[in-house]
């Protein structure tokens, strides 16, 4: 009996993907098809995947061309699978030429042509395609930084920006958007818009594109007026039927969604405390003339720092406490430490803007703790650690672009899926707790040091 394997992501099962199949299938007397896991796609850079694994091997299922179908989970997997079911020839579409030659020493590898004219990633930009605008003043590079992330998004494509600044285009080069003079401009010419603009004007800005009927991807905060002025932009994004998400894009990145998995199953015991730290230095001309332009360190790093608190301790504490260093006699906050006291544990967020410090984040349980290395907030790494060192346990979870792309392919699936609601990795009741604590800080419920 000739057995034959072929792998692929099959993502929305299309006749490419048909014809692959009936070809792999006639070469031999039994095909065996390796689907990729989600995880594996991940780290290959494949992110936009419409379908979960399960669907995806349904689809391969119900073609009746598979005698056998595998998952193929991690690198190199493909030499094991040939061994171990003593397979004969290995097919792969003609865009792989050349890629699959190492595979020769251990079987057959023939390249099909690949079918003309179709394409998963085609079909996936074909859904409602959705127009994106760039409004920042934060640093320009990060501005940037957005606009190539967004590249890697199927069915986003970023039409329009606004800067105030005219050295942005000059500095980097953006093609094929509109430079817009105002906020108005850009949004007459989008769908929807990310803000990365200065949080003192997000409430207004929400507001206008939401008026507008325009989506809207906001840095957290959302604003700075507390938790009622949250709910009011949330409310009124639903009453709109619009998405409105806060951009923290520490949420996405899968190590942050499996260390709260660990926790959840109690790995290292009950959580007693969530100790978050995130700082960074001011821009040297900021600090002299313009501070009032910067972000300061509750808005730039408190919802990032709360995210974990919130997400581990929950949003019913008893009570906080804000102690700030303020710069001068402006009201920029240098400097924040707030202290959350619950029933059953305690957490802690130090931010800093011109204030340095470690940017560790630490989860203390009855059995052991987490620890993630600076900067955790870029998370691709975490240690369980134990009180015996031969216990630690080590995971390690790429994480490209740093989160952005993922948060970029939520505010997508959410805007072409608005009612599903595990798609943003925020929770309301989270949101809503960052808010609370943001607004109290500017109200003035802070202490002096
Ligand atoms: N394939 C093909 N003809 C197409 C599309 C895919 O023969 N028009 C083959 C690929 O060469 C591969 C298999 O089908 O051997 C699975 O491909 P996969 O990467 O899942 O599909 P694509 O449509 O290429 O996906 P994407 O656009 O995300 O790269």
């Amino acid at each position: 009996m000739v057995k034959v394997i072929t792998y692929g992501t099959y993502d929305m099962l299309h006749y490419g993907h048909i014809r692959l199949l009936e070809r792999a299938k006639a070469l031999g007397d039994y095909l065996i098809v390796g689907v990729t896991s989600d995880d594996y796609d991940k780290t290959r850079g494949k992110i936009n995947i419409q379908q979960p694994l399960e669907e995806r091997i349904e689809a391969i299922r119900k073609t009746g061309l598979a005698d056998k179908i595998v998952v193929e989970e991690y690198e190199g997997q493909k030499i094991d699978d040939i061994k171990r079911y003593g397979v004969d020839i290995f097919a792969i579409g003609s865009d792989w030429r050349g890629y699959f030659d190492y595979i020769g020493e251990y079987c057959e590898v023939v390249y099909l042509e690949r079918t003309q004219g179709i394409s998963s990633s085609e079909i996936r930009s074909e859904k409602r395609r959705v127009r994106l605008g760039l409004a920042g003043t934060r640093e320009e590079n990060i501005l940037y930084k957005h606009y190539q992330e967004s590249g890697y998004v199927d069915g986003l494509d970023v039409t329009a920006i606004c800067t105030g600044n005219e050295r942005f285009y000059e500095e980097f080069r953006v093609d094929g958007v509109s430079k817009c003079q105002s906020y108005e401009e850009l949004l007459d010419e989008c769908d929807a818009v990310y803000l990365l603009s200065h949080p003192k004007t997000h409430y207004r800005e929400i507001r206008e594109a939401l008026e507008k009927g325009k989506h809207v991807l906001c840095e957290a905060p959302l604003c700075i007026g507390g938790a009622e002025e949250c709910k009011e932009l949330l409310s009124l994004a639903k009453q709109k039927g619009l998405v409105l998400m806060p951009g923290i894009k520490t949420a996405y990145s899968t190590a942050y969604s499996r260390m709260l998995l660990q926790l959840k199953a109690g790995k290292i015991g009950r959580v007693v405390s969530v100790d978050a730290t995130c700082t960074s230095m001011l821009p040297y001309e900021l600090q002299k003339k313009d501070i009032g332009a910067a972000w300061d360190s509750i808005c730039a790093w408190g919802p990032t720092a709360m995210l974990p608190v919130f997400d581990i301790l929950g949003t019913d504490y008893k009570n906080f406490d804000i102690h700030s260093l303020i710069y001068e006699d402006t009201d920029f906050d240098l400097f924040s430490k707030v202290d959350f006291a619950y029933d059953n544990g305690v957490g802690t967020i130090k931010v800093g803007r011109g204030v340095k410090s470690e940017g560790e984040l630490i989860v203390s349980g009855t059995k052991g703790y987490i620890y993630v290395p600076a900067p955790w907030w870029k998370m691709d790494y975490f240690e369980l650690r134990a009180e015996n060192p031969a216990d630690n346990k080590r995971f390690f979870y790429q994480l490209d672009g740093e989160g952005i792309r993922h948060q970029l392919v939520a505010f997508t699936k959410q805007i072409n899926d608005p009612e599903n609601d595990v798609i943003s990795h925020v929770d309301e009741a989270v949101t809503m707790a960052i808010h609370q604590i943001i607004g109290s800080y500017y109200k003035g419920d802070r202490n002096q040091i």
